[in-house]
């Protein structure tokens, strides 16, 4: 495989985006678009130079030249769009949420182990140089145990009931959209909560616009997270320890820099630049684990995935958030 062919399943916003970071990579081709109309993929192809346009998530994944497809529809139709692909043999990277609950979830990694098929969830965040550089940090005692964790993700957006924010049909709400990185920082930094609480105000259409949650561990550490449709947040994020903490500026989930602040001692700048728009490291890390034969990432695994799943599951049966079918 020395240049893997990607196939781009939605015509959307982020999968132009992550088309247009494919393109900086020699490594990496789009020959490939599939959507449920033939004419969005053939405007996009138009629009991204891509060479075939597929009218349904079948011919796409039934397409020989593809080697793994990026899954960027709404999240509602993750688990459809994924098994289409897996059971055409294709390896896949599912946009976040990776679907609309972890029982889902567990069916796409169970399908994808058995069928022996790399499967990943694309949380940018966990593959970005500046966050991969707090891990390191973290994991080198630089904060000492971790006590608490402080993360939010709060947007003000105008919308309409028939926007993916804001309907369940489309998995909507501020959690799985955006509560989704909060909720994966504070795993990568802590792991699986013991225990969670929290609350939120639903919108009439009956999904999440602002939610706050607080979340235990067994160590003792707490983390105090947030998310909304309908609050212009700071977008920012903490990790203290008792040596110190590591302070990320907004948007935390994707950002370049952050502080250091070791107990009496001088703040630390980092700045470590992501590239393109910052969906390149993901796309790398993809391709790396398909040439080396992986099933799993090591950066985005799938223990990370099934279980931000379960506490978003936690999340909504105790604020009253149901998706039709549930
Ligand atoms: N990683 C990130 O930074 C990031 C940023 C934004 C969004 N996202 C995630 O990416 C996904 C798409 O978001 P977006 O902002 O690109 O949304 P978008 O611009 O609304 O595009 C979503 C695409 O999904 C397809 N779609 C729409 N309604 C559908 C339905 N009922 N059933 C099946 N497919 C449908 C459409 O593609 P076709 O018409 O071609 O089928 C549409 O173009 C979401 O899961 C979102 O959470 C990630």
């Amino acid at each position: 495989m020395s240049t893997i062919k990607w196939g781009i399943l939605a015509t959307g916003g982020i999968a132009a985006t992550f088309t247009e970071d494919l393109k900086l990579l020699p490594d990496a081709e789009v020959v490939a678009v599939g959507s449920r109309s033939v004419e969005s993929a053939r405007a996009f192809a138009d629009r991204h130079g891509i060479a075939r346009a597929h009218g349904s998530w079948a011919e796409l994944a039934a397409d020989p030249d593809v080697d793994i497809v990026y899954v960027a529809n709404t999240q509602n139709a993750h688990y459809d769009a994924v098994l289409t692909c897996l059971s055409a043999g294709k390896a896949v990277l599912c946009e976040k949420a990776f679907t609309l609950n972890r029982a889902q979830a567990a069916k796409l990694v169970d399908f994808a182990r058995e069928r022996r098929l790399f499967l990943m969830e694309a949380m940018w965040m966990r593959c970005l140089p500046a966050i991969r550089k707090i891990v390191e940090l973290v994991e080198a005692g630089a904060i000492g145990p971790i006590q608490a964790v402080h993360a939010d993700f709060g947007i003000s957006v105008d919308v309409g009931p028939d926007h993916r924010l804001r309907d369940p049909a489309l998995g909507g709400g501020a959690l799985l959209d955006l509560g989704v990185y909060p909720i994966s920082f504070a795993y990568l930094m802590l792991g699986d909560p013991a225990r969670v609480q929290s609350w939120a105000r639903l919108t009439p259409e009956g999904v999440d616009e602002n939610t706050g949650m607080l979340f235990g561990y067994d160590s003792g550490a707490v983390a105090l997270l947030s998310c909304g449709i309908t609050t212009d947040g700071p977008v920012t994020a903490s990790v203290s320890g008792p040596l110190g903490r590591i302070e990320l500026p907004g948007a935390f989930f994707c950002t370049d820099t952050f502080t250091l602040r070791r107990r009496d001692a001088e703040p630390e700048v980092f700045h470590i630049p992501r590239e393109g728009n910052g969906l390149l490291h993901e796309a790398v890390e993809a391709m790396r684990c398909l040439r080396e034969g992986l099933l799993e990432s090591p950066l985005v695994p799938w223990q990370a995935t099934l279980d931000v799943m379960g506490v978003m599951d936690e999340v909504r049966g105790q604020t009253g958030v149901r998706f039709p079918g549930e």
